[in-house]
């Protein structure tokens, strides 16, 4: 079956959608030096060349803040009432990371706010939750962020894919960007290939069972999604995968494409994803982000020829998660895109030397936490001041 391209008189989708990533930067240069590993397992064995790193004074607050203020500041609170929160690296076990954020916006307090987790697949889930709201009441929109701070042990496999990021998107009825498809596909199985247990920073991972995980659900999400009336493979024109390290995406696509019976050239396949991988390869793994930011990295590097384009955008959140949908590009799109703001947040990022950045690394186990200050470090609108009374403080810089 073929999907025709959703010509519904009221389209649902994304309007606006923005990026904000650390203060500092770390280049996998430096941490191949100094581990004696030749470059080109992180270059071109995983296609990472940089970590963004939060400052002292950051996290996934400020990180979804400051990418929901651009999306406040052009379009004003009117009309949102739900605040979606996605993340795997929540900051407290039972107040919304969302809950923040909405102070430090001063959003109306007239919105509903809550916090989604299912490791890197709750961006997606919040906005599938989004789609559903607007269906039922379209003059309603939905703020959706989607932030993480990607932590791995010191010398582990994962070392190299950490990265942070925030992904700040509108919901809502006749959206200016993308027009999401009906169709989806979804896919849950337990398996223990990720997970971070509450005494841990850092996530423990077997990688190999991850990858093997992710591209059994891309089949089981793609076979779902066909299921239920998705648009043909041949019908759709890009792909968008999460990508916790650029090279998984490859993986995943020549994945599919065999599992719908065409070859699967390893070379082509990378060059087929190429304008969907800038983001992230400058950026690493930002979890729930990552997927946001390849559908930016497309926009804004094919921002001349997507106007109708249909996107396939698949979702994997270990544990495992997943899901396929579609969505056509609208007309019009490129007038809404950030793309000088997120070149200048990624040229401006700070690097950091090698023992800076181990420094910053917060180590493996989560200690007792004691009343503490942050150094003033960051030039983002919002800053993470410190812990008082076991409260975390944030502030309006
Ligand atoms: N030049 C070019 N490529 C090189 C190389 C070199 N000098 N050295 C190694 N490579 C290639 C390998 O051939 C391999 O490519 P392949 O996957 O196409 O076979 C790739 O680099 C990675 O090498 P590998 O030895 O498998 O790396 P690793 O054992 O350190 O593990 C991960 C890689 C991704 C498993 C590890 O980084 C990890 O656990 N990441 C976190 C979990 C994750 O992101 N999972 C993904 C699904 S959610």
């Amino acid at each position: 079956m073929n999907a025709p391209v959703n010509t519904a008189v009221n389209p649902i989708g994304i309007h606006d959608i923005t990026f904000a990533t650390g203060h500092h930067s770390f280049a996998l240069e430096t941490l191949a030096a100094k581990h004696g590993i030749d470059v080109g397992k992180f270059h071109k064995g995983i296609g990472q060349e940089v970590m963004s790193q939060p400052a002292a004074d950051e996290d996934i607050v400020t990180m979804a803040a400051t990418a929901a203020k651009r999306i406040i500041d052009r379009n004003g609170t009117d009309g949102i009432r739900t605040l979606l929160f996605a993340t795997e690296s929540g900051v407290d076990q039972s107040k919304s990371a969302g809950v923040y954020v909405h102070g430090l916006l001063g959003l109306p307090s007239r919105v509903r706010t809550i916090e989604m987790k299912q490791a890197c697949y709750s961006g997606v889930g919040a906005l599938q939750v989004a789609l559903g709201i607007v269906a039922r009441n379209p003059q309603e929109k939905v703020l959706v962020v989607a932030s993480d701070v990607a932590r791995y042990d010191l010398n582990s496999g994962g070392e190299p894919t950490q990265g942070a990021a925030a992904a700040a998107f509108l919901v809502q009825a006749n959206p200016g960007i993308l027009a999401v498809e009906p169709a989806s596909g979804v896919y849950t199985y337990d398996v223990q290939d990720f997970w971070r247990p509450n005494d841990r920073h850092t996530a423990l991972v077997d990688g190999k069972l991850s990858i093997d995980a992710y591209l059994n659900a891309v089949r089981g999400a793609y076979d779902d999604f066909i299921d239920h009336g998705g648009a043909d493979f041949a019908a759709i024109d890009r792909f968008c995968y999460h990508q916790p390290f650029t090279k998984m995406a490859v993986k995943a696509h020549m994945a599919l494409r065999e599992h719908v019976g065409l070859s699967a050239d390893k070379a082509e396949t990378a060059a087929e994803l190429e304008t969907t991988m800038h983001y992230n390869r400058m950026i690493g793994n930002s979890y729930t982000a990552s997927v946001f930011l390849a559908l930016m990295s497309l926009l804004e590097t094919e921002s001349d020829n997507l106007v109708g384009k249909r996107v396939g955008i698949l979702s994997y959140g270990s544990g495992a998660v997943a899901e396929f949908f579609t969505g056509t590009i609208v007309d019009g799109y490129q007038k809404l895109l950030h793309a000088d703001e997120h070149k200048k947040a990624l040229d401006s990022r700070e690097p950091l030397t090698y023992d800076a950045y181990r420094d910053l690394h917060p180590g493996t186990r989560v200690a007792d936490i004691t009343d503490y200050d942050t150094p003033e470090v960051t030039d983002a609108p919002f800053r993470f001041a410190g812990v008082k009374d076991h409260s975390r403080i944030y502030q309006r810089r």
